[in-house]
């Protein structure tokens, strides 16, 4: 009988005890550490052709951890494309300059087959009529099409060291790229402060005071995305949205869109694309000055290869990018009642790209201090007189025991 309820005691103070860790192994991560080392070099190889040539920019990002190099390219020489490669730790990248500004396959290449290669192209933007304000760009829809291969490209800012690297590139006053790749797993530092790792690399792009073509005049870019998958019936892109606990981050925005190659979704070991689906209509980013995204379902790109051909995919993989998974998808900015792109002439979209699996949010100090107290201190309570009531009923068993002897 004594043992019984003495075993029962312990196992009810174990309880609560292992709660308290559980709670604080969720609750607490541990800080952000260097994940991987960044080595940046603009135009690798080039030499004389792209000596006092701001208008040709390619970038290498060899992001080394101790196993391994992920390989970021943001190649702006054909229609902007941002490749994210997994390679064994010593692989490296190389260009034949000649052969790549005739886009003949086989220009770029890797010295050790990668094990892992995602790109995504930014295909066509579009200045649409949002005639009904559905903010939505429909096959039909009366629209004119940019073609960046045709843009004109002025680099306007570059700075790297083995932490971050960040780029700033312009197609006239028109389109502003702004890129990064990261050492650690961070928020970003302009709104809407997306997460990023190491594994990730983030395209911010602002579509500043363009002329408008229509009385309602709606932004949408078409994005490709090109997988190292085999294309299979049934394997498709999967567009996936969470929620978040907070939006601390990014007022406003409890939601994140990730768009998950097949690989990244059963295995964890795939390509990705994510954003909040949130678009800023003034420089001042804010809640005030928000409007929402909107996305279609991806849809297989046919003959990849002929679609590709002025691409840093065509470079890398000529033909054979006809048996790879390459899907495609629009993003249109605005939403009803925004009062159309003419509102400000400006908006934005910010995104990343990466390897794996997108990283989840995690609660902030604020959000844990407040939940500490809300959770904590009803524990220690708890705790406490559960210690106090079992010691009390054993000590008073022990006695009643004591005084039948
Ligand atoms: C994007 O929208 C345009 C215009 O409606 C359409 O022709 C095109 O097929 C769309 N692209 C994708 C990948 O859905
Ligand atoms: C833009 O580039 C495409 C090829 O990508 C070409 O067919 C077209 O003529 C170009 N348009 C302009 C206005 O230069
Ligand atoms: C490129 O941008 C810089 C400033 O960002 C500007 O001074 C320069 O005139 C631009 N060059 C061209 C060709 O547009
Ligand atoms: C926007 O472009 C127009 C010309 O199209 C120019 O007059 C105006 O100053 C520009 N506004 C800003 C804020 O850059
Ligand atoms: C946006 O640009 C158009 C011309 O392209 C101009 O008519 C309109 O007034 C501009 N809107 C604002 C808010 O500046
Ligand atoms: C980052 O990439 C490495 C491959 O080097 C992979 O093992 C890891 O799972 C990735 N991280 C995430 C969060 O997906």
């Amino acid at each position: 009988m004594t043992l019984k309820n003495k075993s029962n005691c312990i196992l009810s103070v174990c309880f609560v005890a292992l709660s308290v860790l559980f709670l604080n192994t969720v609750l607490c991560d541990e800080p952000s550490k260097l994940q991987r080392k960044l080595t940046a070099t603009l135009n690798p190889g080039c030499g004389d052709l792209c000596e006092n040539n701001a208008a040709i920019t390619l970038m290498h990002i060899a992001a080394t951890s101790d196993t391994d190099t992920i390989h970021y390219v943001w190649d702006f020489t054909g229609k902007p494309t941002i490749l994210v490669a997994l390679t064994s730790k010593q692989t490296e990248f190389h260009i034949n300059w000649k052969e790549l500004m005739r886009r003949e396959p086989g220009s770029v290449r890797f010295t050790d087959a990668p094990q892992y290669t995602f790109m995504a192209i930014i295909n066509r933007i579009f200045q649409y009529n949002d005639a009904d304000d559905r903010a939505m760009l429909d096959e039909g829809t009366n629209a004119f099409v940019y073609d960046p291969h045709n843009f004109t490209w002025n680099r306007s800012l570059l700075w790297s060291n083995e932490e971050d690297v960040m780029m700033a590139i312009n197609a006239g006053d028109d389109f502003l790229f702004k890129l990064n790749a990261y050492s650690t797993k961070d928020h970003g530092l302009d709104f809407p402060h997306l997460l990023h790792t190491s594994n990730s690399t983030q395209i911010d792009i602002v579509f500043n005071n363009i002329t408008n073509r229509f009385v309602n005049p709606r932004f949408a870019i078409e994005l490709l995305f090109v997988v190292s998958e085999q294309a299979v019936v049934g394997s498709e892109f999967e567009v996936t949205k969470r929620k978040t606990l907070d939006d601390e981050h990014t007022p406003g925005i409890f939601e994140i869109v990730d768009v998950l190659s097949p690989g990244a979704f059963t295995f964890s070991a795939g390509g990705y694309i994510e954003y909040r689906p949130v678009s800023y209509t003034h420089p001042e980013r804010d809640v005030a000055t928000s409007t929402e995204t909107r996305q279609s379902q991806p849809v297989s790109i046919q003959s990849p290869s002929a679609v590709l051909q002025t691409t840093l995919a065509y470079a890398l993989y000529g033909t054979k990018l006809d048996s790879f998974l390459v899907q495609g998808m629009n993003v249109s900015f605005g939403v009803s009642e925004d009062g159309f792109y003419r509102k400000t002439n400006y908006t934005t979209m910010t995104f990343q790209v990466g390897y794996g699996m997108p990283p989840n949010e995690e609660l902030s100090a604020f959000v844990l201090l407040v939940a500490g107290i809300g959770i904590g201190i009803p524990l220690v309570v708890l705790i406490v007189s559960t210690i106090y009531i079992c010691a009390r009923k054993l000590r008073n068993r022990d006695r009643f025991q004591q005084q039948r002897l």
